[in-house]
């Protein structure tokens, strides 16, 4: 699995985010697969959500960037798929504890939400951040085990 390698998508109202952010990513030498949206006409975030989150729940790969209006409603949809831990984050604080804590593997983001800089210094952190392990590692099995009921 190549550690750099993330992927992305969005809605209509992350679209303009997306592109700033796959720029940014791929002038960092990361590998973007991007899902969409190709434009700012209007697209329903469930189904950018459920095609990015099915192939990073298997791995290919393993972390995703999906960024809507507010980043609400793609981690609501995001979190539906197995295997997925989605962490809608608004400023370096929560994005670095959505990794240390919660090894979340889909970073949403709000595009009418935050500005580019914020943008970019959360998924800075999000992705440079690694899971902590430990005791938080017993609390992901627990959710995991919700996931089996
Ligand atoms: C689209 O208008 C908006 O509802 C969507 O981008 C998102 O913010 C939903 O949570």
């Amino acid at each position: 699995m190549d550690e750099k390698e993330v992927a992305i998508g969005s809605d209509h109202a992350g679209y303009e985010l997306k592109e700033q952010i796959k720029k940014l990513l791929e002038s960092e030498g990361y590998t973007i697969t991007d899902f969409g949206a190709n434009s700012s006409d209007s697209v329903d975030y469930p189904l950018i959500a459920k095609s990015l989150a099915t192939e990073v729940a298997g791995k290919n790969p393993n972390r995703g960037i999906l960024i809507c209006g507010t980043g609400i409603g793609m981690s609501i949809a995001a979190n539906k798929v197995k295997g997925i831990i989605a962490a809608n984050c608004f400023d370096t604080e929560t994005a670095k504890l959505a990794r240390l804590h919660n090894n979340s593997n889909i970073l949403t983001l709000g595009g009418r939400i935050l500005n580019f800089d914020t943008a970019k210094d959360i998924v800075k952190v999000w992705l440079e951040t690694d899971f902590e392990g430990g005791r938080h590692q017993r609390r992901i099995q627990e959710i995991r085990d919700l996931e089996k009921r």
